[in-house]
């Protein structure tokens, strides 16, 4: 089972000509929401992946929608708390190429408490996951807890900071980033990936498929990419690194989760939108990714 500390939020699409530069006002071409946050995306990706998942986070008092949601996707929600104040959201800019960046507001995100966390994983047994990103509270005390419960830990570094990750260093077994941040990493730590205190490292590199080191026996893959047509990378991470925690904690080999994992971010790509379009095992399955 896999026990996910994340992010939900109401995510706002503007479809753009280009990205706005400072002091630019461009009208948008189309604007769509829907639920989405980093942590939600995951959560319903392991769903959609077959996996059993319970998201630990909180919303507003007008999040009722995102919590039905989340519910309808097969995530379970008894340890999402419902706070007064405002749900999260993000307004994302999406160019005609497919490229975005993305404006937060944390709000009931920034309020999860060690309390919260410490509630929903005392239900946790030895051998399931605790998956974590960086757009709530209490990863340190998540992590902590898990690691004396004999969970695995999975910590995927985004939004990316050098100093979420070193807190976190001794406490996850399994550390997902993007070769910019990887790089950035090294230079904070010092450290060379293969040597850092943790099993597994995936750097995702995009179009470029990803790249997976052990630490443990200093052996590196490299996995090409699926290529897809790209209409929106939002979320497409987000959908691998689900994927890839769902396929582990159903018994698959590292290299074969991350391949379903790659498939599911190719589809996702595909897709304009973030946890409302997720691909499902069917989706992949009806695809042709050619050899
Ligand atoms: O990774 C994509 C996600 O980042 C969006 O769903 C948005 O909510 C932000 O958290
Ligand atoms: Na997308």
């Amino acid at each position: 089972m896999i026990w996910n500390l994340g992010s939900i939020n109401a995510d706002n699409f503007y479809r753009l000509p280009h990205l706005p530069g400072p002091g630019e006002t461009i009208a948008a071409t189309e604007l769509r929401q829907g639920l989405g946050g980093k942590g939600a995306n995951m959560s319903v990706a392991a769903a959609r992946a077959a996996a059993r998942v319970m998201h630990i986070g909180a919303v507003g008092q007008d999040g009722a929608w995102a919590l039905q949601r989340l519910l309808e996707y097969g995530v379970e929600t008894a340890h999402i708390t419902v706070i007064d104040t405002a749900t999260g959201h993000a307004n994302i800019h999406v160019d005609a190429a497919g490229e975005n960046n993305i404006v937060l507001f944390p709000g009931a995100n920034h309020m999860v408490t060690d309390q919260m966390i410490g509630a929903a994983l005392a239900e946790a047994s030895p051998g399931d996951f605790l998956l974590m990103q960086n757009e709530t509270l209490g990863q340190p005390f998540a992590a902590e807890t898990a690691k004396l419960l004999g969970m695995r830990v999975a910590y995927a570094a985004a939004p990316f900071s050098a100093e979420s990750v070193t807190r976190l260093l001794d406490r996850i077994d399994l550390l997902v980033l993007n070769a910019v941040e990887a790089g950035q990493l090294e230079k904070e730590t010092g450290t060379e990936l293969r040597d850092l205190p943790v099993a597994d490292v995936i750097v995702t590199l995009g179009g470029d498929g990803c790249r997976w080191i052990s630490t443990a026996t200093h052996e590196e893959r490299r996995f090409p990419a699926f290529s897809t047509q790209v209409v929106d990378t939002t979320g497409a991470g987000d959908t691998f690194t689900g994927y890839l925690i769902a396929g582990l904690d159903r018994g698959m080999k590292m290299a074969e989760a991350i391949e379903l994992a790659q498939k599911a971010g190719a589809l996702m790509v595909a897709r304009q939108g973030t946890a409302d379009v997720i691909p499902d095992l069917k989706d992949i399955q009806d695809h042709d990714f050619g050899a």
